[in-house]
């Protein structure tokens, strides 16, 4: 091409750019088609789409509810939730009917009607495993047993979970698995699929680990030398020593480690190979254990990423972006600890799969408060039920109001959870007040209805409230259920203070809107206090 051409190109680009710029274009318009991916800064993180923190206001469908006549009800549910995400499995056996012939119309079915929603899409590989046993695998496979096969247990019993030691399935599912990974790069360049979940809670139910000859033979080998590097030793709680079989090296809990290995070894590589053609944010979601107790892993799902064998799992598959919590342990000393747990520096959090009732709701803070790039409670739609609307909207409705509040400042969420200025408390069983540390301030959250000289207890543990940190005497306040006091601390403990302002409203197009100013009964009585709608304040206290 002629070079004045080119350069008269170039400074009409840079003109389209100053341009947009002037007429109010966001960073993200400008970003947009850049692939998302996660980033990391002092230990937090953050997921960017179009350039910039995301948070994910998600919503899983049902097993079976990826299929084109049953999306109606889906989306139902994700217009009912104000959700900005859908998080949907997608079949090995259906787009791998036959071996070798890759049928991506249902991917294509989700593609457009997703976009016509104007949300976004996790993908679930429904493939070797799905809770452990492979029952997604194309009928090809499962009638080739000899060739793919199950585990075996510890007195020879079969056992309904696939085997991580065989070559065939895992080249198998790593093929099929980077056809779609191929096919989204080309039919999705404006990245509505933001992140892909390889597999789906893996592991084994029934057996600690797979018995059979051949595993058995690499059982009683050496333990790889990844695995002995100290600082992943120490991280496993186990002695530093240079070499050893499974069971000289992790004693008691070698059967799980070695499971968990050959999973996450086989999960690893199938990611790989997805990730070099589609560099797409991956993930592996976990069927947890009791995060408390330390129990048996014979009483939960074996070789799953669950809280004790992380560093084995980000060893073994390093394609792999996080590994994600599923949390169905309601009570919220466990439901913390499970979070807590997965909130690492080596480790963005992210909340796949949660129940999907009021009580699960309250979590949706606390992932907040840990910088989490997401939420997402798993079965929003029917399942073919014949739920009418207004039923839909009554089951939904708790986490509706949250995704109402949440959805306007989305961007905003995610960033300050990046920038670690989020704190929450969720109600307890026990229905205690609590207190959150803020510098200056101390906020003390006391959980129920309130108003002039009328006081009620939540019925049951539903209440919560956040803290977003804007000022050193400046935040916002938000919540349900619940009452709000400020004491001052450190160098302004004991002086007289008050309320300077507290203002209702919402944010929108990146700034907060007021609809009143809360004085009088709504904030004296001892301070702002929020119903079951959650409500946003923006609250500046001074000292005098
Ligand atoms: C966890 C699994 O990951 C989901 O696919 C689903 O089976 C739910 N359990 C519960 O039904």
């Amino acid at each position: 091409m002629d070079s004045t051409i080119v350069k008269m190109m170039r400074i009409a680009s840079a003109w389209c750019v100053v341009a947009l710029l002037t007429v109010g274009a966001t960073w993200s318009q400008i970003n947009s088609g850049s692939v998302p991916r996660i980033v990391e800064k002092n230990g937090r993180h953050a997921l960017l789409v179009d350039g910039q923190p995301f948070l994910i206001l998600g919503g899983q469908a049902h097993n079976s509810s990826g299929w084109p006549g049953m999306l109606p009800q889906v989306w139902l549910a994700i217009e009912t939730m104000h959700a900005n995400t859908l998080e949907v499995p997608i079949y090995w056996e259906q787009i791998e009917a036959q071996p070798g012939k890759f049928d991506f119309s249902l991917v294509d079915t989700l593609l457009i009607q997703t976009r016509e929603h104007n949300v976004h899409l996790v993908l679930l590989w429904f493939a070797t495993w799905k809770n452990g046993s492979s029952h997604y695998m194309p009928e090809w496979m499962k009638r080739e047993a000899s060739k793919y096969p199950n585990i075996t247990g510890r007195n020879g019993q079969p056992v309904d979970s696939p085997s991580p030691h065989t070559q065939a399935a895992m080249e198998a599912d790593a093929k099929a698995f980077t056809m779609v990974m191929k096919y989204l790069k080309e039919a999705d360049p404006q990245h509505t699929v933001i992140m892909v979940q390889v597999e789906n809670e893996p592991g084994a139910w029934g057996s600690v680990r797979d018995f059979s000859v051949e595993a058995q033979k690499l059982f009683e080998g050496q333990v790889p030398a990844e695995l002995l590097k100290p600082e992943i030793l120490k991280a496993l709680n186990k002695p530093v020593v240079a070499k050893g079989t499974w069971k000289q090296v992790f004693r008691n809990d070698a059967d799980e480690y070695f499971q968990a290995w050959s999973v996450a070894r086989y999960i690893g590589y199938v990611a790989a190979a997805g990730k070099a053609v589609n560099p797409l944010p991956l993930y592996v979601n976990a069927a947890l254990r009791d995060p408390i107790s330390n129990p048996s892993a014979s009483t939960y799902e074996s070789g799953g990423p669950t809280d004790n064998v992380i560093p084995i799992w980000k060893v073994a598959a390093p394609a792999i972006d996080l590994l994600a919590p599923d949390i169905y342990l309601s009570d919220s000393e466990r439901a913390l600890k499970v979070i807590e747990l997965y909130d690492r520096s080596d480790n963005p959090l992210f909340v796949p799969e949660i129940g999907s009732s009021e009580e699960y709701t309250r979590y949706f803070y606390s992932v907040l408060a840990h910088g989490g790039i997401g939420f997402s409670p798993f079965g929003i739609d029917d399942n073919g039920q014949g739920q009418g609307k207004a039923e839909i909207e009554a089951r939904l409705a708790p986490l509706a109001q949250e995704y109402t509040m949440a959805s306007p400042m989305m961007r905003e969420l995610a960033q300050w959870g990046f920038e670690g200025k989020i704190k929450s408390v969720v109600e307890r069983e026990d229905h205690a007040v609590q207190t959150i540390d803020l510098g200056l301030w101390q906020a003390t959250v006391k959980f129920g209805t309130s108003g002039w000289r009328t006081e009620k207890t939540n019925a049951h543990p539903i209440g919560k409230a956040m803290v977003v940190q804007l000022g050193e005497c400046e935040f916002l306040l938000i919540g349900t259920l619940c009452h709000f006091t400020f004491k001052p601390v450190g160098i302004n403990a004991g002086k007289s203070w008050q309320y300077l302002k507290v203002e209702e409203g919402k944010y929108e197009n990146g700034s907060f809107k007021l609809l009143r100013i809360r004085n009088g009964d709504e904030t004296d009585w001892g301070g702002p206090r929020i119903g079951a709608v959650p409500t946003v304040l923006h609250t500046t206290l001074i000292t005098r």
